[in-house]
């Protein structure tokens, strides 16, 4: 390759995203094995690894309109401009089933490409993880985690780009996200933000999509993913436990406020406005109508995926000691914004197992063949 093959320094720079990681890194000299439940975690973790090429079957013909228009449930997205096509002067009213379509394939290759995108900052904090937890079963699980969210970024960049066409940038809340956790000097606050709260995040996205996508591959591939993440959560309720016992209580109200604004900032889950460029509609033009469509609706239509994301997170927070430190701080923040209805909902912290469906697909193939 010659020097003019190479992208343009204004390219590079448009694309790259440089961060810089405050936190030391550790070498360990203690090989001794005494964290039992992270052991177990760690062989579970190594026996279900899966392989993207060849349990995948990418020959699959996918058709983008029929995966959206044979999924159980409408996207959101498309939902609130259908309302908002009944409203006088909205940009929809024009349009017919052929657009909504489209636009179905646009707001799904929009969450695909920040599943991709969160996938890699994944990767990149289970990879800052090896290097910084000071416990070697710990340094152990993590390092299958790296390889783990590398096959997911994999995968998903691949079904975009050989299934569905162009991915979308990184969403700026994702970034901002992903950004203050590999910059982050304290190891345990990665493992916070990425292994109890995104990947309870991811769960519950991942969880709704698979629900609704009867494609065959992405059917199977969110499976896949799946297992990984149910272990991968699991890992951060098992490490810091532990290391959340030995902190003082001023140390643990920064942890309590770090998840109170991570969990009650109001986000903005306005789509990305690429959409509306692919789509050809003047996002300003756009606005009012759907703002009205989604007062009329009353109730949010993400209202079933915070409730699946909470019923994750909460009982897992709580396992942590998180609610009740500091004379219950976090306990008071989260029942007021009504979050402790799910203190005792989802067990993900510890029922991995139940959720690996590869095994359960191996177990399905031997006794088929056997
Ligand atoms: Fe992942
Ligand atoms: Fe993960």
């Amino acid at each position: 390759m010659t020097t003019t093959d190479l992208p343009d320094r204004a390219e590079i720079d448009a694309t790259v995203k440089l961060i810089t990681d405050h936190a030391p890194r550790v070498f360990v000299w203690d090989y001794e094995r005494d964290r039992e439940q992270l052991v177990t975690l760690y062989n579970r973790g190594m026996a279900s690894q899966w392989n993207s090429v060849t349990d995948l079957d990418w020959d699959t013909d996918v058709d983008p309109e029929r995966l959206v228009t044979t999924a159980k449930h409408p996207n959101a997205m498309v939902e609130l401009a259908r309302d908002a096509a009944e409203i006088p002067g909205s940009p929809f009213a024009s349009w017919g089933d052929k657009e909504f379509t489209v636009l179905g394939i646009e707001a799904l290759k929009a969450q695909l490409s920040q599943f991709m995108h969160g996938e890699q900052g994944a990767m990149m904090a289970a990879a800052k993880i090896v290097e910084t937890v000071p416990w070697i079963d710990a340094r152990y699980y993590a390092a299958t985690q790296t390889m783990d969210e590398a096959r997911h970024t994999e995968v998903f960049a691949k079904y975009l780009n050989v299934k569905l066409g162009e991915a979308y940038p990184m969403s700026r809340f994702l970034e901002e996200q992903i950004v203050a956790l590999v910059e982050d000097e304290r190891w345990d606050i990665t493992y916070l933000g990425m292994q109890i709260v995104l990947e309870s995040l991811a769960l519950a996205a991942f969880g709704s999509m698979v629900r609704t996508i009867e494609e065959p591959l992405l059917n199977k591939l969110l499976r896949y993913v799946m297992s990984d993440e149910a272990r991968h959560v699991a890992f951060g309720v098992l490490s810091l436990r532990e290391y959340y016992e030995g902190l003082s209580g001023p140390e643990l109200k920064d942890r309590q406020e770090f998840l109170a604004e991570n969990t009650l900032r109001s986000r903005s889950r306005s789509v990305d406005p690429q959409i509306w460029e692919r789509m050809d509609v003047d996002f300003d033009a756009a606005v009012p109508s759907l703002m009205e469509a989604a007062s009329k609706r009353g109730k949010s239509a993400y209202a079933g995926f915070a409730k699946s994301f909470h019923s994750k997170l909460v009982p897992n927070v709580r396992k942590l000691g998180l609610l009740d430190a500091n004379d219950g701080y976090l306990r008071r923040l989260w029942g007021e914004a009504g979050l402790l209805e799910y203190e005792f909902a989802d067990d993900t912290g510890s029922d991995y197992a139940t959720y690996d469906e590869v095994a359960k697909d191996r177990a399905a193939a031997a006794t088929a063949s056997g």
